[in-house]
């Protein structure tokens, strides 16, 4: 039999690269806060091509394509309608496992079908090639998904975010790897498979799910944000795999440009943690079942608390304040308020910058987004490695929400699962102000911070936004 799938018409091949060349453009705007919104505008034209190109395509199809399509986007619509901003980060964890559940079920169609797939030869037999592709589709999409529905739960605190440690867990992961690539190399050479038919793509099939969940559950909660961008990587490779076995050039460069920068900014965050990449992609290599931190030690010492009227009071009166937003600030919404305050203390002639630790909050960019969305000027807001140093001058840091980016245990104590994370040096300020709702509250590591005790420090004990909106009416002179 010949291929059964007409080869791709030269205006459909020009029209995905152009779309291709526009992913790339988005990709270069998001560099950057200025031109992110160029860049979204490049993405959105290039998709449209894309998606308008493959329709063109395949006329014949378009009932069952615009039927799949309003199904999934009805159901994405009401999901996107519900969900809490703070709940992204397991949100993004969820598509992706469906990503990875699409290329299984693609490669699978291809293996039981692969006449409709053109990638028979003139024997009937699934071309070599397209077994190759197959085989690692479906083992990359099953690694995919399994990974991602662990970081959902993780993240979603349906299960324990500590790291779970299997006896011998790297040999094991070591071992079913290697097992994955043999089976893969004699599936692409043995003749029942060539058939389709035959258990090898079946087992390849089981392992990789069965990876995707060890890889995943030793990776302990502060490693959680190089796990996110590890498995955005992991689905564009499935994705990029899903192009081979359909041979539509859009889907292959698409993936494979989320694959490479999804590797990038994992290679990124890890260097922001100060974690080796290898070890992380490997499973939790380092997170040795250390006494999980101090919870609850928070109960016997003692601390400074403080109003709003007081926080306006020594703000005030101060040169200059570093602001540090975490995770706390995007529960509470409290960005805008934040910039008011910030506007009012330059009024006062104060000098007002924010300080961004790369995984405060709970996805990449976080606080930049929130802060950008209140209209903070971009020249105020800088990077841990550009502001780090100004703490020891600076006569305010007011930390609002965030605790692990803050906490020092992550110099000192090897135990402490942020332990060799680089942080925000906030005690080094004159002094500290600290927004959080209650000494109880613990971080996403579910550790004590010794900041809350120091001399220099006062609690503003408080939901955030409600706590700067009364620091806002202190500064207008509305204090009680
Ligand atoms: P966290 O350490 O999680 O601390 C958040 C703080 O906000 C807590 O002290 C909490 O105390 C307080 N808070 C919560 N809701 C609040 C509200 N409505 N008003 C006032 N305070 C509130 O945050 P962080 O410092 O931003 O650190 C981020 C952590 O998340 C790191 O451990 C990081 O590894 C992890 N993580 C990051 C990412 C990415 S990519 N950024 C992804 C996954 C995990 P109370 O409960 O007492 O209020």
């Amino acid at each position: 039999m010949e291929h059964a799938v007409a080869a791709t018409p030269a205006w459909a091949v020009l029209a995905y690269l152009v779309a291709g060349v526009l992913f790339i453009l988005a990709l270069r705007g998001l560099s950057s806060p200025e031109s992110s919104q160029a860049g979204n505008r490049n993405g959105m034209i290039g998709m449209l091509i894309a998606v308008g190109t493959t329709l063109a395509l395949h006329p014949t199809g378009l009932p069952l394509i615009i039927g799949a399509i309003a199904i999934g986007g009805g159901i994405g619509w009401v999901i996107a309608q519900r969900i809490q901003m703070t709940a992204m980060p397991e949100l993004v964890a969820g598509f992706h496992s469906l990503v990875g559940m699409a290329a299984v079920l693609v490669g699978c169609a291809a293996y039981l079908n692969p006449a409709s797939f053109g990638i028979v030869d003139s024997a009937g037999a699934i071309l070599g090639v397209s077994r190759v592709e197959m085989g690692l589709g479906v083992a990359i999409g099953a690694i995919t998904f399994s990974g991602s529905i662990i970081a959902f739960l993780k993240l979603s605190g349906r299960m324990s975010g500590s790291p779970i440690l299997l006896p011998g867990r790297h040999v094991l992961n070591l071992g079913v790897l290697v097992g994955i690539l043999v089976l893969t190399g004699i599936f692409a050479t043995d003749a029942t498979a060539a058939a389709g038919q035959g258990p090898l793509l079946w087992i390849i099939l089981a392992l990789s799910f069965i990876i995707g969940v060890t890889l995943i559950i030793p990776i302990g909660g502060a490693d959680m944000p190089v796990v996110i961008s590890m498995l955005n990587s992991y689905s564009g490779w499935a994705a990029a795999a899903m192009g081979f076995t359909l041979q539509n050039t859009a889907m292959i460069i698409t993936g494979a440009l989320v694959g490479s920068s999804g590797a990038i900014l994992s290679y990124i965050m890890c260097r922001a943690m100060n974690r080796s990449f290898i070890s992380v992609i490997a499973g939790g290599f380092g997170a040795d079942a250390g006494p999980a931190g101090e919870k609850g030690a928070a109960i016997q010492k003692s601390y400074k608390a403080g109003s709003a009227d007081d926080a306006a009071f020594i703000m005030q009166n101060a040169e200059s304040v570093i602001i540090v937003p975490g995770y706390g600030m995007a529960v509470s919404q409290a960005q805008h308020a934040l910039r008011e305050m910030g506007d009012l203390l330059k009024k006062e002639g104060v000098s007002v910058k924010y300080a961004i630790h790369p995984v405060a909050g709970r996805m990449p960019g976080h606080m930049n987004v929130l802060l950008a969305e209140a209209n903070v000027p971009y020249d105020e807001v800088f990077e841990l490695e550009d502001i780090n140093s100004e703490f020891g001058q600076c006569d305010v840091a007011f930390v609002i929400g965030a605790n692990d980016v803050t906490n020092p245990l992550a110099k000192t104590d090897k135990s402490s699962p942020i332990y060799g994370m680089p942080i925000l040096d906030v005690e080094k300020a004159k002094t500290v102000l600290f927004v959080k709702r209650s000494m109880g509250g613990v971080g996403y590591a579910g550790v004590d911070n010794p900041v809350f005790y120091a001399d220099n420090t006062m609690m503003l004990l408080a939901d955030a936004k409600k706590m700067v909106e009364n620091i806002v009416k202190g500064l207008n002179g509305g204090g009680h």
